[in-house]
C-alpha cells in the first residue's frame, strides 16, 4: 500500500509538472483528490490492513495530500503568472504611434457677432432684454404705430398664426414690451430671432436675427445716437470705420435714418463688396415717435428716445466677408470649423 501511495505521489508530481492550463489542473484536481480520486480509493482500502500499521499508512497519505495541494497551488499561482504576463504582452500599447487628431467644437459665427454686439452695449450700460417670437399683431405692428393698410402686415411679408397672433417680423414689439414695464431711464438691447416670409436667396432666409437697441430718458438727441452708432460700428469693424445717417422712414422713429458704415473692404475707396459705394448699410434707427412714447404711457415732452435695429446676418457677413447667408444655417463643418 504503501508503494500504491508512493506511485500516486510519483505520477502526480509528474502530471502536475506538465499542466498547461486551468482546465487540465482541475481535472487533476479531481483525478488525485475527488471523492472518487486516487488517492481517496486507497485510503478507503485501509480498513484492511492490520491495526498497527494503519497509523503509518494514514500518516503517509495526510502527507502526500498535503504535497498535491500544495503542488496543485503552486501550479495555480504559475499558471496565474503567465496568463497575466500573456495579457500584459498582448494589451501592451505603442506609445510611439501618431495620435488621432480630435477637432474641438466652436462658437457659430452667428453667436460670435451676436456675443461681440451685446459686450460692446453691455460696455456701454445696456441692459439685455428678451421677448416672445410668437407675437401679438398689437406688439410688432400696432403699438409700433405701424398702420393697417402699411405694407409689411401683408401675408406676403408676415407669418400669421392668426388675425392677431404672428410670428414677430422685427425684434422692435420688445421696445414696447419693455416701455409698458419700465420708466425711463430706459437703456436696453433685445437680441433675438424674427421672421419673414421670404424665399431662401444669397442674402434672404425666411428666420433672421436683429438686434434691438432702445435709450429713453431726459434730453436724450440724435447727436446721442449717432455718437452711440459711431462706437459700436468702430468697435465690431475696426478704429477706422466712418458711420453715416441717411433720411429714411420709420413709423415708429420720427425722424428715421438708415445708417451706413464705410466699407470694411476698401475702406470707402469703393469695391466689388460696396458696389463701387464705399458705403454698406447695416441699420435702421431713429428717434422714437412720441405716439409710441405715448401708447406706453410715457409722456413725450418730457422724455425723448432714440432706438436701432440691426440686422446679424449682414453684419456677420461683413465681418468675416462672407458673400452668401445660407452658409450660416447649413452648419458645414468645413465652414464652420474656419471661425
Ligand atoms: N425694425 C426695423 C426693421 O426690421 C429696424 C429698425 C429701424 C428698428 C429703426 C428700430 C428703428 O428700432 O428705430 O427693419
Amino acid at each position: 500500500m504503501k508503494d500504491q501511495l508512493m506511485e500516486i505521489r510519483k505520477k502526480a508530481e509528474e502530471e502536475l509538472s506538465k499542466v498547461q492550463s486551468m482546465q487540465e489542473l482541475e481535472s487533476l484536481r479531481v483525478k488525485y483528490l475527488g471523492k472518487k480520486g486516487q488517492l481517496t480509493s486507497v485510503l478507503r482500502g485501509m480498513g484492511a490492513l492490520p491495526a498497527e500499521e494503519r497509523p503509518v499508512v494514514g500518516q503517509l497519505a495526510n502527507e502526500i495530500r498535503e504535497f498535491i495541494e500544495r503542488t496543485l497551488e503552486d501550479s495555480r499561482q504559475n499558471l496565474m503568472r503567465k496568463e497575466r504576463a500573456l495579457k500584459m504582452e498582448q494589451e501592451a500599447i505603442d506609445v510611439t504611434v501618431p495620435g488621432k487628431r480630435r477637432f474641438l467644437g466652436k462658437k457659430h459665427p452667428l453667436s460670435i457677432v451676436m456675443d461681440e454686439i451685446k459686450e460692446v452695449f453691455l460696455g456701454m450700460g445696456y441692459e439685455i432684454a428678451e421677448g416672445p417670437e410668437v407675437e401679438l399683431d398689437y406688439y410688432n405692428f400696432e403699438a409700433l404705430n405701424i398702420p393697417r393698410n402699411h405694407p409689411s402686415r401683408d401675408v406676403q411679408d408676415t407669418f400669421y398664426i392668426d388675425e392677431n397672433v404672428l410670428l414677430r417680423t422685427q425684434t422692435s414689439p420688445v421696445q414696447i414690451r419693455v416701455m409698458e414695464k419700465k420708466k425711463p431711464p430706459i437703456k436696453i438691447i433685445c437680441p433675438g430671432r424674427v421672421y419673414r416670409s421670404d424665399a431662401v436667396d444669397a442674402t434672404h432666409s425666411p428666420i433672421f436675427h436683429q438686434v434691438e437697441g432702445l435709450v429713453v430718458d431726459k434730453g436724450v438727441t440724435m447727436g446721442d445716437l449717432k455718437g452711440t452708432l459711431q462706437v459700436f460700428a468702430r468697435s465690431l469693424f475696426g478704429e477706422k470705420t466712418e458711420i453715416r445717417l441717411r433720411p429714411h422712414h420709420f413709423p415708429f422713429t420720427e425722424p428715421s435714418a438708415e445708417v451706413d458704415v464705410s466699407c470694411w473692404t476698401c475702406g470707402g475707396k469703393g469695391c466689388r463688396v460696396c458696389k463701387g459705394e464705399g458705403w454698406i448699410e447695416i441699420l435702421g434707427a431713429g428717434m422714437v415717435h412720441p405716439k409710441v412714447l405715448e401708447v406706453c404711457g410715457i409722456d413725450p415732452d418730457v422724455y425723448s428716445g432714440f432706438a436701432f435695429g440691426l440686422g446679424v446676418e449682414r453684419t456677420a457677413m461683413g465681418k468675416f466677408n462672407i458673400d452668401d447667408l445660407r452658409l450660416f444655417y447649413e452648419n458645414d463643418v468645413r465652414f464652420l470649423r474656419q471661425f
